[in-house]
């Protein structure tokens, strides 16, 4: 996927784009550019490759020119990029700027094709994500009005479509183009007649504002900017956002101006680093403990009672009198709905759905006011999640959002917002965002049955005191508890086909773990319920297959190790996922990794993690990028 970052201020703006693109490299890129605008005239760079090629194009580039901007008299290109470029400063500074990383979608892999893209006059830059999809009927006709394109992509009629309208200014020239647009994409231009000016448009893809002092940034991804700010701002769907220094404004498309709070992230620029970690996935599922402590923190300080704050809304009332819960969400998320409806209907004794996103939207479903949609999206900008809950809300439904971006799309249309406070995640497949949301399911329900009086005191408090102990848990298990993985891993590296089974609250997480090998590795997977083998999925056995059985503690344990029979009576070799003192599963299976004892409602979030790390290191024995899986995207903001 593309990365966008821009930026208007007072600093050398090179330097701060290279910087920002490099923390976008995480999303995959096949080129990248950075245009900025210096003495009257905007300087172009762009290369095929990765950042280094671009870093090579731009210090030869300013080799070139005789040291521009940045560079001062008699110092070496390099410095270019350097932090602190203030200081080195004598030459008129290039302190308007965007960047690109572009991953091919419309157009080969060419320097031609990589952006910035600009119109004829080379007077107005702009770097897009997204896709343009009347963008065959917009060339035709900019064609005929004389534009001469220089790419294949979709993206350069943006740059001539501004250019075109770009009489009465910049901000005026993006409305125009924008109303013109179809599809889905988020651009930001610059024109050269007008420094210290960028002017950003967003239809569902994700752009978002970082405020400095005196300085704005733009970017499709928080990390792009994270160690200079962070204090954000959303640009929510269909709106224009116009930067100068010293101020942002959020305009509607028809020019209406907005008001926006900023947002303080309390993530700290060093989540958006490896810290020694080979990968971001590897380190995001070792943060799995503090994840889950944050996102309970405060909400189960009382013995018997969950605290879930002000939830706007969604008062108390609502929770006590809802009919029924439906949850809408998509991907990991979806998975972590599964966990939360035995817990609801368990604890709380309410009806729950659990649906796809993608196929809720588009089912005429029955649902209206009294119901509670719960929409789970990490991203908070997924496009099926956020449709799926336009569609309940619609008809009357209240809707509660779970997320883990403050102020993301999702906050917005949404009666009442349960945040996880699992910090930033980067790599593409969720790992303690996913934890976290399954905590809030936990507190979710406790709440309800609270409330609805389901639980009686003492089972209540038992269940949030076991709660409370997961962080310790999760840390145990990941310090002493799962040496023995990578020997499995090893084992079963090479085989091209695995099958999860489990029951009850072990479904679900037999669901996550097969989705986690699939993602990263690549290798065909099948989870199924345990109960349902002899239906279909038992034909697909031979001595050659793992069969990965989630068989914790739980009330059908005695019908999963008969499932577990089954398997082994066919030769293929079964890999278990028990609980501590769990003596009887060793007999049976081949495998054995063990996880935590506590009470078998909460045993999925514990016993989803030696999953996520068998995916990893199977994956990682084979060599593939597990922070940017093919074809996967992290957030997905298209249908
Ligand atoms: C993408 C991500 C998954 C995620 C899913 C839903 O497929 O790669 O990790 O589970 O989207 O995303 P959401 O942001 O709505 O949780």
């Amino acid at each position: 996927m593309c990365g966008i970052v821009g930026y208007v201020g007072p600093r050398a703006a090179r330097p701060l784009l290279f910087a920002g693109l490099q923390k976008l490299e995480y999303r995959g890129y096949d080129s990248a550019g950075i245009s900025v605008l210096e003495e009257g005239r905007i300087d172009s760079v762009r290369a095929v490759g990765n950042l280094s090629a671009l870093r090579a194009a731009l210090e030869a580039r300013v080799e070139a020119n005789g040291g521009l901007a940045e560079a001062a008299p008699g110092r070496a290109a390099a410095p270019v990029l350097a932090q602190a470029p203030v200081a080195l400063a004598e030459a008129p500074v290039a302190n308007t700027g965007i960047g690109h990383t572009r991953w091919a979608t419309h157009g080969r892999v060419t320097e031609e094709n990589a952006h910035p893209h600009y119109d004829n006059t080379d007077r107005v830059h702009i770097v897009v994500n997204g896709i343009v999809e009347n963008y065959v009927a917009l060339k035709d006709r900019l064609l005929a009005e004389g534009a001469r394109f220089t790419s294949e992509t979709d993206a350069e009629v943006i740059a001539h479509l501004v250019a075109h309208f770009n009489t009465d200014g910049l901000v005026d020239a993006v409305r125009k183009a924008y109303a013109e647009l179809r599809g889905h994409y988020a651009f930001v231009a610059m024109s050269a007649e007008e420094p210290g000016l960028l002017v950003g448009a967003r239809k569902e893809c994700p752009l978002i504002i970082g405020r400095g002092e005196g300085e704005q940034y733009i970017a499709s991804a928080i990390p792009a900017f994270l160690r200079e700010t962070r204090h954000v701002q959303y640009i929510g769907d269909d709106e224009i956002v116009v930067l100068r220094p010293d101020e942002v404004e959020f305009q509607t498309a028809a020019g209406e101006v907005l008001a926006r709070d900023v947002v303080e992230i309390d993530w700290d620029a060093d989540t958006a680093e490896k810290q020694g970690y080979e990968t971001f996935m590897l380190k995001e599922i070792h943060e799995q403990a503090d994840a889950v402590a944050e996102t309970i923190g405060e909400r189960a300080a009382h013995e018997d009672s969950i605290d879930l704050g002000d939830l706007e809304a969604i008062d108390d009332e609502l929770l006590r009198t809802a009919r029924r819960i439906v949850v809408v969400a998509c991907g990991t998320s979806y998975h972590a709905g599964l966990i939360g409806r035995y817990s609801i209907e368990e604890w709380a004794r309410m009806p729950v759905e659990v649906d796809i996103a993608s196929e809720y939207r588009y089912r005429n479903p029955v649902i209206g006011p009294g119901d509670l949609v719960v929409g789970i999206s990490q991203s908070g900008e997924t496009a099926d999640t956020l449709a799926a809950m336009r569609t309940a809300r619609s008809r009357g439904a209240s809707v509660l959002a779970i997320t883990n971006i403050m102020g993301s799309q999702i906050t917005r249309e949404s009666d009442g917002v349960l945040y996880t406070r699992a910090g930033l995640e980067i790599g593409v497949a969720a790992t303690k965002t996913f934890v976290s949301q399954v905590a809030v399911m936990y507190l979710l329900a406790l709440r309800l049955a609270e409330l609805r009086g389901h639980l009686e005191p003492g089972s209540l408090a038992r269940a949030i005191t076991e709660v409370k102990r997961l962080p310790h848990l999760i840390a145990e298990m990941l310090e002493h508890g799962l040496a023995g993985l990578s020997d499995i891993a090893d084992a079963h590296a090479g085989a091209e086909f695995f099958l999860y089974i489990g029951r009850h609250v072990g479904l679900p997480v037999a669901l996550e773990g097969a989705l986690k090998l699939k993602e990263i590795s690549y290798i065909a997977t099948d989870a199924y319920a345990a109960g349902e083998m002899k239906h279909g999925p038992i034909a697909l056995l031979d001595d050659s297959t793992p069969v990965v059985v989630v068989a914790t503690q739980s009330p059908v344990l005695e019908k999963v190790i008969s499932n577990i029979q089954e398997v082994r009576a066919r030769g293929a070799r079964v890999i278990a996922v028990a609980s501590e003192g769990d003596e009887q599963i060793a007999q049976h299976a081949d495998e054995v990794i063990r996880v935590p004892r506590t009470e078998w409602m909460l045993a999925p979030l514990l016993a989803v993690i030696p999953l996520q790390l068998l995916a990893y290191h199977i994956a990682d024995i084979d060599g593939k990028d597990v922070d940017q899986p093919r074809n996967l995207a992290k957030t997905v903001t298209v249908e």
